[in-house]
């Protein structure tokens, strides 16, 4: 039996194996879950040591990481895979058709959060590698695999971990599937991510809320400034007005425009599939070039005052909002951080306290567009698909890759997987069961392809 045809006999198995490590509720943003991200990391030690990998759970003083291993020869490449096994909060819940830890296939999609980030890819990979060893005893390269439980919450422990353990993760090249294709019919090789920076913004007002009948025009209300505060990160032409926030910043390049030029769109299938009636964003840029390679401003929730039911008239205490910047080559985290810290408490009246928990975040990523490695990836994918893999960019960031360069040396190789409406992050995420399956059948080739480049 080949891999291909073992993945093909053993296909419900492996959708049945996927439910059980969708039913954990890893959410690693949330405390109330710490027991259950380390169940999560427990399960998926067995399942990896079952399949025939030597695998650990190990501490990161943080949530667990799960590493493995199966060694072959030291003289074939080490590939590294990297995956994550935490989940994004669930919340809105009611707007879920089914529950979020239940997963539940329609319409051949397996709805449940993770589904497609990052369990159901990182288990493609797990599976392919699986169907490997089951058919040939044995795997072509030799294969480590950190499985992390902090991506979501950026990563924050595992920069250390890895410089720590630099000798256990030594390896030639990583794999990463943590990304989407480009479309239904075309799936890509994404080469550069953006960064982020992240921060908590508190502008504190009165030391009690106050009757706004009595006190509303006399003092300063911390909602009303906090709104005008965030109306001002953004010029009219939607460029960031933080002074500084563009030194060091180019315009896309030749190559990414080309890309963005090439690529299939349709204005119309783009608003209607994120349901707006209209695109926003940066003068001058297209839609693609915004969001791989223009940084951006953005508020992910914010509150202050009565939020429920009835009506309720006081001048709030305090307000906050959760501010993210996606950033671009040439940007720092934290200097980002304290462009944005500065130019609040500049803004910002007399009659507040503006205080920024800068959480730092993660520099932009580019891999290189020209190496074997990659060239391993496409013949590979253009087996599994059918379909020369575009070159991509991703708007959204997976913290550790730079690290990976920076402390291990090595390149990373984004293959994406599933879709960028599989409503990652939202509510009902979801992952097509054909883009799981073709998921494991390129995972089950991969490996022989990163052989040839060793040989
Ligand atoms: N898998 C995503 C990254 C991603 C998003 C790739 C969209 C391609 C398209 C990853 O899990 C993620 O969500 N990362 C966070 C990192 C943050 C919490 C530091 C992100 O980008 O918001
Ligand atoms: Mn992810
Ligand atoms: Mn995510």
């Amino acid at each position: 039996m080949t891999a291909l045809q073992y993945l093909k006999k053993n296909e419900n198995k492996a959708i049945k194996d996927l439910f059980s490590l969708l039913k954990f509720p890893s959410v690693s943003a949330r405390s109330e879950h710490k027991k259950d991200i380390k169940a999560c990391a427990e399960w998926l030690k067995k399942h990896l040591s079952a399949i025939g990998f030597k695998a650990r759970v190990m501490q990161t003083g943080g949530h667990p990481l799960v590493f493995a291993e199966y060694k072959v020869d030291p003289k074939l490449p080490t590939a590294l895979y990297y995956g994550h096994y935490d989940v994004q909060p669930v919340e809105p819940l009611n707007l879920w058709k089914s529950k979020p830890f239940q997963p539940d296939v329609r319409a051949g999609y397996i709805f449940a959060r993770g589904a497609a980030d990052d369990k159901g890819q990182t288990f493609a990979h797990i599976k392919g590698l699986e169907a490997i060893l089951k058919t040939t005893g044995t795997l072509p390269i030799n294969v480590k695999m950190l499985i992390e439980g902090e991506e979501e919450t950026h990563s924050e422990n595992l920069p250390a971990f890895i410089k720590k353990n630099k000798k256990m993760l030594k390896a030639d090249i990583c794999i990463v599937s943590d990304t989407a294709q480009y479309s239904k019919d075309l799936p890509a090789v994404t080469f550069g991510l953006r960064g982020i920076a992240s921060t908590e913004v508190f502008v504190k007002g009165p030391s009690r809320d106050l009757h706004s009948g009595s006190y509303g025009g006399a003092v300063g209300n911390p909602v009303n400034i906090l709104c005008d505060m965030i109306g001002k990160l953004h010029d009219k032409n939607g460029k960031i007005a933080i002074p500084g926030f563009y030194a060091g910043v180019k315009p896309p390049n030749k190559f990414i425009r080309g890309q963005v030029k090439k690529l299939p769109f349709s204005e119309t299938a783009y608003k209607k599939d994120v349901g707006t009636k209209a695109l926003h964003g940066e003068k001058g840029y297209l839609p693609y070039e915004r969001t791989w390679a223009r940084p951006t401003c953005d508020v992910n929730g914010i509150t202050g005052g009565y939020q429920g039911e009835g009506a309720k008239t006081i001048i709030p205490s305090l307000a906050s909002a959760k501010i993210t910047m996606r950033l671009v080559k040439g940007q720092k985290p934290m200097d980002i951080c304290n462009k944005l810290e500065k130019y609040l408490k500049k803004i910002a009246p007399k009659s507040v306290e503006v205080k920024v928990d800068k959480h730092g975040g993660a520099e932009a990523v580019q891999v290189p567009t020209d190496s074997v490695w990659l060239d391993a990836a496409r013949v590979t994918i253009k087996n599994a698909y059918g379909k020369e893999p575009a070159f991509i960019m991703e708007g959204g960031s997976i913290p550790i890759v730079g690290d990976f360069k920076k402390s291990l040396g090595i390149d990373t190789l984004l293959i994406g997987m599933c879709q960028h409406n599989d409503n990652i992050h939202s509510p009902n995420e979801r992952f097509r069961i054909k883009d799981f399956k073709n998921g494991c059948k390129m995972a089950a080739q991969l490996p022989f392809e990163l052989a040839k480049v060793g040989a």
